[in-house]
């Protein structure tokens, strides 16, 4: 197969962690015959830098004729200046906006070997394999806002299309898994969210009868997400209850520098990305994790590139680098043991060379 791949490194370690998830896509490209093309485009602070603009045009074009789309991180101190005109991160809010990828889905699967790396008791997170899937470009996050002397506004809205179309996704996405869905909102105070409930309940009963669907308010759930995880698979929410939730979502799992994401549209393509920032702190030291961005390329080759096989073996391959107890220093606290991103990004490639 033939794809065209274009990468955004961004900022801080950005560029050091695509750097290993393209080591990791040329590996499988040359295992199964495929021909990915790669590009490098500007986004974020090193935009804003090159060229005043955090979302270059160029950027833009060259993200709207890719097959896929593959980021690192945007930003840092050096742009976080109050009085900065321009901020990195709206150039990531703005790329998303304009590809219109409304459904940003983010697994959650706590590997064994990294088990202790989350603040939960282990025994609660053996078994739990959950994705949420998050509304990404409507609700109160785009709503209107307004400040005014004493007061200040931001309107929730959402339209019955913008529901329907995320939670086909996420049904259909719970139809390919365990069949369970969760729907959370707030309904019980929320006009938005008996919307939200209406048209869930609608879509699920009638183009997902096999799909058994049970509905959440998010306060209860904030809690069930840490006190039962393993009785979750697939989560659909609203975009701000999505944003908490999923951040929440991120301890199971021990450390951000080991969930991917993927932000999807209602066309093939997408941008996958690891959901950490760019970490300003340890950049240009080598030593950042980047088993996050290498599964955002297995999201990639999954959800972009349909190939399954493909993004198993990649998978695959990560969690048998872990058991190896290939660990940088964010999952481990034997410092001694902990290695750097290179060394990661050659166990990943040294395992993709076996049967998988
Ligand atoms: P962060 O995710 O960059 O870092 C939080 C902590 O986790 C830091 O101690 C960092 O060293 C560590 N960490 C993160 N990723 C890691 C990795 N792959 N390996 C090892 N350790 C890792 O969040 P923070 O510090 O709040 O934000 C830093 C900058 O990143 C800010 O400018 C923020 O706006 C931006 N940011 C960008 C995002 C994006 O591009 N999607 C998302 C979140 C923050
Ligand atoms: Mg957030």
């Amino acid at each position: 197969m033939h794809a065209n791949i274009v990468v955004l490194p961004g900022d801080g370690i950005g560029p050091e962690v695509t750097a290993a998830a393209v080591d990791v896509l040329r590996a499988v490209a040359s295992r199964y015959g495929h021909d990915f093309h790669f590009r490098e485009h500007l986004i974020g602070g090193a935009a804003i830098d090159a060229t005043g603009s955090a979302l270059p045009a160029e950027t833009l074009a060259a993200a709207r004729s890719a097959d896929a789309i593959l980021l690192g991180a945007v930003g840092g101190p050096k742009w976080s200046d109050p009085s900065t005109r321009v901020r990195p991160e709206q150039g990531l809010l703005a790329i998303r906006k304009a590809l219109g990828l409304f459904a940003n889905l983010r697994p959650v699967k706590p590997h064994a070997a990294t088990l202790g790396a989350s603040p939960i008791k282990p025994h609660l997170l053996q078994g739990v394999d959950l994705i949420v899937v998050r509304e990404l470009t409507g609700g109160i996050y785009f709503g209107d806002k307004t400040r005014g002397d004493g007061d200040a506004s931001d309107l929730c809205r959402y339209s019955v299309a913008e529901i329907e179309r995320v939670v086909r996704h996420a049904a259909a996405l719970a139809r390919a898994r365990s069949g369970r869905l969760t729907s959370v909102d707030k309904a019980n105070v929320l006009e938005t969210s008996r919307l939200w409930r209406d048209v869930t309940t609608r879509i699920v009963g009638e183009e997902f009868p096999d799909v058994q669907l049970e509905h959440q308010l998010v306060d209860s759930m904030a809690m069930h997400l840490l006190a039962r995880p393993r009785s979750f698979d697939v989560i659909v929410t609203e975009n701000m209850f999505g944003d908490i939730l999923t951040d929440e979502a991120a301890m199971l799992a021990g450390s951000l520098g080991l969930l991917p994401s993927a932000s999807l549209g209602e066309g093939r393509g997408g941008i996958f990305e690891p959901i950490h920032g760019s970490a300003p702190d340890i950049a240009g030291k080598g030593i950042a994790n980047p088993y996050a961005a290498i599964l955002s390329a297995a999201m990639l080759l999954r959800h972009a590139l349909e190939l399954e096989g493909e993004a198993q073996c990649v998978e695959l391959a990560v969690s048998q680098a872990l058991d190896a107890g290939v660990l940088t220093a964010d999952l481990t606290s034997d410092r001694a043991r902990a290695v750097g991103t290179r060394a990661v990004t050659e166990a990943v490639l040294e395992q993709l060379e076996l049967p998988c």
